[in-house]
């Protein structure tokens, strides 16, 4: 979910209304507002995308003040749909909330004991009753008491009726912004959304408690003590997060990738050589720790593993690799002579900072590879290296995977040169080969209509699926889980090699089977199994290196892209397949930047 605040001079409606549509990649099943008019909370809220709202309130009313709250939603407790809707509130009080609070169902009962009644199944509501439980004229008062009674993750918004000039915020676990402008001030779970009024922000750390007027903001702890507290300043470049003349953030950011990739490696690379240095990780670190272990979800996951893959190839280190939701309970053998290495775009993921969590209670040293500069992950881990891809704003993520790539290669040539694995010549040629990487990724988008007519090819099918072997499987993942996610086909991916232990009995006439084989030494392989499939019916589409010859009839559509080493390949790969599930979501006449029931950001379990 996002949360956003505004009080100053300005229309508030149309502030909130702003901030929040850079919000929605935090979701969109609903979205809502609560705003002042003179001293009367006025609210309202509607199901479905932002616009929704606007519609409505153009229709309806359109609240008049100066100070309110706002928030789009991500339903975790209680559909999607107006009642669920946040703000919550009473008469007295009313709330945004992101987060989860994991003890709602006592505090309703205790409520509901106290004679309250509800009217959402959300456990922001239970807190929105508390508070007003526990009001007896003091805000931050009945916020201490509220504070220490909820458990879970929460950042939260809240306005007082008494207190008609001024914006309450909190949070635990759920990041949160405060705005600084002139006589004007925000509150707002990201930067970007208030990036439009001001560059200077609090970041506001765990349970402390702002009180935020147009012209003061107070910080306090839990025992009432004030906090000074230092402005940040963002450097984000405002033009990021528009959409610059493409037609979807999504397609903006797969034709980034090249700059995005420079960025990150640029500043890493000195001399020719690798250098991790700015982030406190040295040669000698690398070569003494016992195990690495790499965590992280979804798109950043499948990063990790290119990461896994190319470590090993040449540090002959072994790496493991975890889906953080499944890390951080399968009570992992780590050791304080361990580096976990946690990948996450957003650095707000749930299950990812939990996983860096367990780490720490387990001794090891976490190195964080982050995008989003100040998140929490980048500031709970050891040592961070930022990748500079630039806000990401479609749910599906690619310019963020590359960069992510990116550093795992970097770290990989560090390593495996600190090792002794490789010599400084090969060390010094891989780096210069990476270097190249922005011009080829470049070159690469030169397959754009090609990936366009395969995605004609696409759009009927309702199931499909992607295969490869060695890096080009993952490779496989990745692809497969970008055109499902917004596409809505069902698609799956399998090591080319398992396929016939199962998997291949879903093949049936014209199923489209996307071959990835960019592995010089396993290409013959690869190309059997898609040979398998297509003796069986499937519609076969291969995307290999440039040049590559097959015997005639097996491949239905082929998608080339240039030839680099075998290693180096998944940095060009994914670009195809990030097009083909572009296109064919565009084809099918879907919301690309916005896919139901997803969230760009996950901060819960
Ligand atoms: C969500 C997003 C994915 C992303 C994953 C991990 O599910 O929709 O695109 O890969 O979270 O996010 P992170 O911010 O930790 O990289």
């Amino acid at each position: 979910c996002g949360i956003v605040g505004y009080v100053g001079e300005r229309d508030c409606t149309e502030v909130l209304l702003d901030a929040l549509s850079k919000l929605e990649y935090r979701g969109y099943d609903s979205a809502g507002i609560a705003v002042f008019e003179k001293d009367r909370i006025m609210v309202e809220k509607s199901k479905g995308e932002l616009k929704n709202l606007r519609e409505k309130i153009n229709k309806e009313h359109k609240p008049d003040g100066h100070c309110g709250i706002g928030h789009t939603r991500w339903a975790t407790h209680g559909e999607p749909s107006d009642i669920n809707s946040h703000p919550h509130g009473s008469k007295r009080v009313s709330i945004v909330h992101n987060g989860i609070i994991e003890n709602y169902k006592d505090i309703k009962n205790f409520l509901i004991g106290k004679g309250y009644t509800f009217i959402s199944e959300t456990d922001t509501e239970t807190v929105a009753k508390l508070l007003d439980y526990y009001y007896e004229g003091d805000p931050v008062e009945a916020i201490i008491k509220t504070l220490n009674d909820i458990r879970g993750a929460y950042a939260l918004g809240i306005l007082f009726k008494d207190f008609p000039d001024r914006i309450f915020a909190v949070r635990k676990d759920s990041p949160l912004i405060i705005g600084v402008g002139e006589e004007e001030n925000f509150i707002a779970s990201d930067v970007p959304a208030i990036l439009k009024y001001t560059r200077k922000y609090y970041l506001l750390e765990e349970n402390e408690i702002a009180t935020i007027k147009s012209d003061r903001i107070e910080f306090c702890n839990i025992h009432r003590e004030p906090i000074t507290k230092e402005v940040q300043v963002s450097n984000l470049d405002m033009d990021a997060a528009e959409k610059g003349g493409y037609e979807h953030f999504m397609l903006k950011e797969i034709h980034e990738q090249p700059t995005a990739v420079k960025t990150t490696i640029s500043p890493r690379i000195n001399n020719g050589m690798p250098d991790l240095s700015e982030c406190g990780l040295t040669p000698e670190m690398l070569k003494n720790y016992r195990k690495f272990f790499i965590v992280a979800c979804g798109t950043a996951m499948h990063a990790g593993m290119v990461g896994k893959y190319v470590i090993e190839k040449l540090a002959r280190t072994e790496v493991t690799v975890d889906i953080a939701s499944e890390f951080r309970y399968r009570d992992p053998i780590v050791t304080s002579e361990d580096l976990v290495i946690v990948i996450s775009q957003s650095g707000e993921t749930a299950d990812t900072k939990a996983a860096l969590h367990l780490a720490h209670e387990k001794g090891a040293k976490v190195l964080a590879v982050v995008n989003v500069k100040g998140s929490s992950i980048a500031r709970e881990a050891d040592m961070v290296l930022y990748t500079h891809a630039g806000p990401e704003i479609s749910v599906a993520s690619t310019k963020a995977f590359s960069v992510q790539m990116a550093v795992m290669y970097l770290l990989a040539y560090e390593m495996a040169y600190a090792k002794g694995t490789i010599t400084e010549e090969e060390c010094r040629r891989l780096t210069a080969e990476l270097q190249k990487i922005p011009e080829m990724i470049e070159k690469t988008m030169e397959c754009e209509d090609r990936c366009k007519y395969v995605a004609s090819k696409l759009i009927t099918a309702t199931s499909l699926l992607y295969i490869g072997r060695g890096l080009d499987y993952t490779l496989s993942m990745e692809g497969s889980l970008k055109l499902k996610e917004i596409s809505y086909i069902h698609s799956e991916s399998y090591a080319a090699g398992e396929l016939k232990h199962g998997t291949i009995s879903l093949v049936t006439d014209g199923m489209p089977v996307i071959g990835v084989a960019t592995q010089s030494d396993l290409l013959e392989k690869t190309v059997s199994n898609i040979m398998e499939v297509k003796s069986r019916g499937a519609f076969t589409i291969t995307v290999c290196k440039e040049g590559t010859e097959f015997s005639e009839g097996v491949m239905d559509e082929v998608i080339e892209v240039p030839v680099l080493e075998d290693i180096l390949m998944p940095l060009i790969t994914v670009i195809p397949l990030q097009l083909v599930a572009y296109y064919t979501t565009v084809l099918k006449g879907l919301n690309v930047d916005k896919p139901r029931n997803l969230a760009k950001s996950v901060t819960v379990e």
